[in-house]
C-alpha cells in the first residue's frame, strides 16, 4: 500500500492481489497512468481503462468551453451563450475563442481587418476546386480544400511560433467561407464569386453565395444577423468529434491544415454534423399536424427517434435551441414561413408535455429549428454541415492552440485491448496456394 491516504485520494483493492493503492484525485478525476502501478506481478502490463468513445475519460484541460448539461448552460471562455448570441458579433466571438478575452476596440478593429484581408485565396485553388466532379459534396469539397492550404501555406508547419500560428489562424477563418461558398456554387455550376471586402464577415459570404449579375450584393440586415448568430451558436462545443479529431491529428505537430481538415471530415459524419438533415426529412415526412399524434406513437413504441430532441450532455435544454427558435422566427419574417415550421412547433409542443419525453428528460436540441432556418435560406441540406463548419473553425483553431503549447499533451496514441491470434505459424503463399 502507497502513503497515508490523503482526502482527495481514490483506495483501491485489487482483489486478484488484496493488494491496497492509494490514487490521487484532481479536480474529479484520476491520472489514468495512476493505474498503471496496479499490476498482477512485474511482468504483467499495468491496469488501464476501456472507455471507447472516451464516455469518460477526460483528454485534456482547456479553457476555452465550459459546458453544464443538467444545468443546461454553454459558455464561451466564460461568457454565456445567451449574452453572446445577443449583443457580440462572430468576428468577436472568434477573438475572444482564440486570444481567451474580449478584444479593445483597436484589437477589434485590428482582428476584422486582418479577417477581411485575408478572405481571398490563391487562383490555383479555385483551379482545383473547380476540378471537382459536377455532383461533388461541398462538404467533401471543403474537406480537400482546407487540407490543400497547407501547400500554399508551408511555413504553417512552424506551429511553435505564436505570430505564425496567429497568422494561419486568421487565415483560416477567413477564408473558410470563401472556401465554403466556393463548394456550393460548384454544385450548381454557377461561377465562383470572389469576396467583396467592403462587406462584413457574414454579409460577404452570403454575397459569395447568392450574388448573380449586380454589381453588389445586398443581403436583408435580419438575415445576416441570424446567421451570424448561427456561426456563434456553432462556435465551440469543447470535446465533440470533430475538435477531438483536430486535437487528435494536431497532436502529431502537424500544421493546422491539416488537422482543421480532419475536423471537417469528423463533422461530415451523420452523427455528428448531420441531424438538422435528419430533422427536415422527418418533418417533411410528418406532412402535417393531424399526423403528429400517430407519429409520436411511433417514436415510443420504440420505431424511431424524434430527431433534433435529446443529447448527450443537455438533459434539461440545449441552451442553443432556445436562441434558435428566436433567429427562425426573425428570418420567417424575411423569407415568409416555412409550413414545415407549424408541424415543428406542434411537434415540440405535444413531445414536451409527453410522459416519455419528460421522464427521459429529451428536449429540443440545436437541429431541432437550424435545418429550417438553412432551408428559409434556400441551402439544400448537403450544404447544412457546410456551415456548421463555418461557424466551428475559430473553437477548432483556439482548441488547436491551446493544445500546442499544452505541456502535458503528448501524441494521442489510445491503448488497445488485443483480441486477435497470437503467435501463428506463417506459411508462404507458394505453398499455401499449391
Ligand atoms: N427520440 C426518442 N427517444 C429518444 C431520443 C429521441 N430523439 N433520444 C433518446 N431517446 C430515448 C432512448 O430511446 C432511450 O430510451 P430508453 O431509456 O427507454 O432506452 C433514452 O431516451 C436515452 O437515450 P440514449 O440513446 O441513451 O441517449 P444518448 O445520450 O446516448 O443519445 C442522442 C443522445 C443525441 C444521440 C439522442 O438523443 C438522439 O439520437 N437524438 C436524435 C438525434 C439528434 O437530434 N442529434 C443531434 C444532437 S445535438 C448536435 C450537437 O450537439 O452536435
Amino acid at each position: 500500500m502507497t502513503d497515508v491516504a490523503a482526502k482527495d485520494s481514490l483506495t483501491v483493492t485489487d482483489n486478484r492481489t488484496g493488494q491496497q493503492y492509494d490514487i490521487a484525485i484532481t479536480d474529479n478525476t484520476i491520472a489514468a497512468k495512476d493505474l498503471g502501478q496496479i499490476r498482477l506481478n512485474d511482468d504483467e502490463p499495468g491496469l488501464a481503462t476501456y472507455d471507447p468513445g472516451f464516455v469518460n475519460t477526460a483528454s485534456c484541460r482547456s479553457s476555452v468551453t465550459y459546458i453544464d448539461g443538467d444545468k443546461g448552460i454553454l459558455e464561451y471562455r466564460g461568457y454565456p451563450i445567451e449574452q453572446l448570441a445577443e449583443k457580440s458579433s462572430f468576428l468577436e466571438v472568434a477573438y475572444l475563442l482564440v486570444n481567451g478575452e474580449l478584444p479593445t476596440k483597436e484589437q477589434y478593429d485590428a482582428w476584422v481587418h486582418e479577417i477581411t484581408y485575408h478572405t481571398f485565396v490563391h487562383e490555383n485553388v479555385k483551379t482545383f476546386m473547380q476540378g471537382f466532379r459536377y455532383d461533388a459534396h461541398p462538404m467533401g469539397m471543403l474537406m480537400a480544400s482546407v487540407g490543400a492550404l497547407s501547400t500554399f501555406y508551408p511555413d504553417a508547419r512552424n506551429i511553435s511560433d505564436a505570430d505564425n500560428r496567429h497568422m494561419q489562424i486568421v487565415r483560416m477563418i477567413a477564408k473558410m467561407p470563401t472556401l465554403g461558398a466556393w463548394s456550393f456554387r460548384h454544385a450548381q455550376g454557377k461561377p465562383y464569386v470572389y469576396p467583396d471586402n467592403d462587406l462584413g464577415y457574414t454579409a460577404n459570404f452570403l454575397s459569395m453565395l447568392f450574388k448573380m449579375s449586380e454589381s453588389k450584393f445586398e443581403a436583408d440586415e435580419r438575415l445576416v444577423k441570424a446567421l451570424d448568430v448561427l456561426f456563434i451558436l456553432h462556435a465551440d462545443h469543447e470535446q465533440n468529434c470533430s475538435t477531438n479529431a483536430v486535437r487528435s491529428v494536431g497532436s502529431s505537430q502537424v500544421d493546422p491544415y491539416s488537422a482543421v481538415a480532419a475536423g471537417v471530415g469528423a463533422l461530415y459524419g451523420p452523427l455528428h454534423g448531420g441531424a438538422n438533415e435528419a430533422v427536415l426529412r422527418m418533418l417533411k415526412r410528418i406532412g402535417s399536424k393531424e399526423n403528429i399524434p400517430a407519429f409520436i406513437d411511433g417514436v415510443k413504441d420504440g420505431n424511431e427517434r424524434l430527431m433534433g430532441f435529446g443529447h448527450r450532455v443537455y438533459k434539461n435544454y440545449d441552451p442553443r435551441a432556445k436562441i434558435i427558435k428566436k433567429s427562425a422566427e426573425d428570418v420567417f419574417e424575411v423569407t415568409g414561413t416555412n409550413p414545415l415550421l407549424d408541424i415543428a412547433l406542434e411537434l415540440e409542443k405535444i413531445a414536451l408535455e409527453d410522459e416519455y419525453f419528460v421522464k427521459r428528460k429529451l428536449y429540443p436540441n440545436v437541429d431541432f429549428y437550424s435545418g429550417l432556418i438553412y432551408e428559409a435560406f434556400q441551402f439544400p441540406p448537403e450544404m447544412f454541415t457546410v456551415l456548421f463548419a463555418i461557424g466551428r473553425t475559430p473553437g477548432w483553431l483556439a482548441q488547436w492552440a491551446e493544445l500546442v503549447q499544452d505541456k502535458d499533451q503528448k501524441i494521442a496514441r489510445p491503448k488497445q485491448i488485443y483480441t486477435g491470434d497470437r503467435e501463428l505459424t506463417f506459411t508462404a503463399a507458394s505453398e499455401r496456394w499449391t
